[in-house]
């Protein structure tokens, strides 16, 4: 039979439809990603194999059963590439060699393996803003290799008043100091807008785009399911040529600290509209590999700045983008923030979000202070609740599910790159985000149980024979107990497709509801204040009246299991709490 090209394509959007069909059914294959909770693993220090003291690939597959287990769809591992560890991997010598001291290509795909057949996604972490200085692409433009030789940013000195050539520009450096290195093999500049160590690739030259789109497809092609986007709205600086060969200074924003990044603006190194078109451009990319491998291809993009500008990942109304993080969970919501403050917090994002775009919600990762320090231990449940509730996708950074602090780190231990820089034993803590990537508390044996060796690369925080995932499952209640409780809701259709209602009952008070018809619809009720609350749900009218809780957190005495109805519910203070209705909503 022959077939006319529109014939052709009909039957493939029909073949694809049908595809579309079979795996929602098998699994999700096509809408996986919409209800995520993707889980991120900082590789270093989950869990150490071989007794070195950092953690490892075969570690995390050890680990995949507990991932497992508490809910979790997939997981993003912070890079793994063959890298100096300057930054702890976020400068990367070769984007397609596994560290050694994290494992082999090999265990990496039996981590893959693994991890696929007991359903659990792998979200592959790229960093397209800048190598390693000891990647072979930066040797070689230093050499001005031809292939190589505008793969960087590069410019020649400039006379300052002085008399003296200095740097192109007064760029600063995200981790402090002058943004420019001078090369002497080339005799010029490059900048960084990390470190020293982390040269930015220069995306006005084609050649470096195509080789960044050629690392997207190898690990499609060994088959991950996605990628998680570093620091992507610096990827692009000013054109010279726009201001007259030279690039311009930033100007000052008013700080005090001229070594500090937050000394200047930063209209010309940030957020700039080339970026977009870019990560449209990834998108097609992943796009393809929907149909070659049966399963949509996830991308989230890690940019701190405005909404408007974070929208814009998105897409543009005529191509689709990627899910930018949502971080307003990190920067707007205090230990004080009183529930109307967290509502519209909330609904901040909502607003923002374009319609029919697919939200998500973060509570911490490897640059922040853990939840419970940030926002104290008590209100650990609440925001692990609101995350998991939410529609959309939910991140978790490991050790969020147990409730983890920020461990202690001495500035003789200190390794964080960006505490370093500080130079200052006295006040580098307050850069420092060694605190929130100690090893994970397993339980209370030695090391916490994360590794058997005799030092760990980062000290474990001296509160992991009380808190660690061990004695969390051994208890009646916990952190551990509650967050899995209410990932289980996550998979519920009231959360998956529900309408969202966020209301407040009072200043401490804050009711989060999701109602889908034919369904049990699913409350969440978090109480800010010290003191126990009756809450009144009557003006939930779709809400059915007969509510059983769901998940109750540490802080609740209504236990999992007791029937309530909606009109008089005790919620002690501190308390997160989970209920689903006992009939079928609207
Ligand atoms: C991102 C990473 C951070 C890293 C930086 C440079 O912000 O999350 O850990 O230091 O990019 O790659
Ligand atoms: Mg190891």
């Amino acid at each position: 039979m022959i077939f006319s090209k529109a014939q052709h394509k009909m039957r493939l959007v029909s073949f694809v439809a049908l595809l579309a069909t079979a795996t929602l059914v098998a699994g999700d294959g096509l809408d996986w990603w919409k209800t995520a909770l993707i889980y991120q693993i900082y590789p270093r220090s989950f869990k150490d194999s071989d007794g070195d003291g950092i953690g490892d690939l075969n570690g995390i597959k050890s680990k995949l059963p507990y991932l497992k287990d508490l809910g979790v769809d997939a997981i993003w591992m912070s890079p793994i590439f063959l890298s100096p560890m300057y930054d702890f991997g976020y400068d990367i010598t070769d984007y397609r060699q596994i560290a050694p001291e994290y494992g082999t290509m090999a265990d990496f795909e039996a981590l893959l393996a693994e991890a696929k057949k007991i359903g659990v996604r792998v979200i592959q972490d790229y960093v397209p803003n800048h190598t390693s200085n000891e990647s072979e692409w930066f040797v070689k433009s230093t050499k001005r290799d031809p292939q190589y030789e505008n793969y960087y940013v590069w410019a020649d000195g400039v006379r300052g008043a002085d008399g003296l050539i200095g740097p192109p520009s007064n760029w600063i450096s995200i981790f402090r100091n002058s943004a420019w290195e001078y090369s002497p093999t080339r005799g010029q500049y490059y900048l960084h807008q990390f470190l020293i160590g982390q040269p930015d690739l220069n995306y006005r030259e084609p050649k470096v785009q195509k080789e960044m789109k050629d690392v997207v497809r190898f690990w499609l092609d060994k088959g991950v399911s996605g990628f998680r986007v570093d620091a992507i709205n610096v990827m692009y600086e000013v054109d010279p040529k726009n201001f007259g060969g030279k690039y311009p200074d930033e100007p000052l924003s008013g700080g005090t600290d001229p070594q500090d990044y937050e000394y200047l603006k930063h209209p010309y190194t940030k957020d700039l509209d080339e970026t977009y078109n870019v990560v449209y451009d990834w998108r097609d990319i992943l796009d393809e590999y929907i149909e070659k491998q049966g399963e949509y291809k996830f991308m989230v993009t890690e940019a701190y700045t405005d909404l408007d500008l974070m929208m814009k990942y998105y897409g543009n109304g005529q191509r689709n983008g990627s899910i930018p993080f949502n971080f307003v969970f990190l920067g707007d919501i205090k230990n004080q923030s009183n529930a109307r403050e967290i509502k519209l917090v909330i609904d901040k994002w909502m607003t923002f979000m374009p319609s029919g775009k697919v939200a998500n919600w973060v509570n911490g990762n490897h640059d922040q202070s853990r939840l419970a320090s940030r926002l104290g231990t008590d209100r650990v449940d609440i925001m692990n609740m609101l995350a998991l509730l939410l529609p959309g996708v939910t991140c978790t950074y490991q050790g969020e599910e147990i409730a983890m602090t920020d461990g202690y780190v001495s500035w003789q231990d200190t390794k964080d790159p960006q505490a370093c820089n500080t130079n200052d034993p006295i006040n580098y803590w307050k850069k420092s985000r060694d605190p929130n990537r100690t090893p994970f508390h397993w339980d209370d044996s030695k090391n916490a149980g994360f590794s058997t060796g005799n030092s760990t690369w980062l000290p474990v925080a001296d509160n992991y024979k009380t808190l660690n995932v061990a004695a969390q499952m051994n208890s009646k209640k916990s952190h551990y107990q509650f967050y899995k409780d209410v990932a289980a809701l996550k998979k519920t259709k009231a959360v998956r497709e529900g309408d969202l209602d966020t209301r407040t009952f009072s200043q401490s008070i804050l009711v989060l509801t999701r109602l889908a018809p034919g369904t049990p619809g699913v409350v969440g009720i978090v109480n800010l204040s010290d003191k126990d609350e009756t809450v009144d749900l009557s003006s939930l009218k779709l809400l059915p009246p007969q509510l059983r809780v769901a998940a109750s957190g540490v802080d609740c005495k209504l236990e999992t299991g007791t029937t309530v109805n909606k009109n008089s519910i005790q919620v002690s203070a501190h308390c997160a709490i989970a209920l689903q209705s006992v009939s079928n909503c609207c």
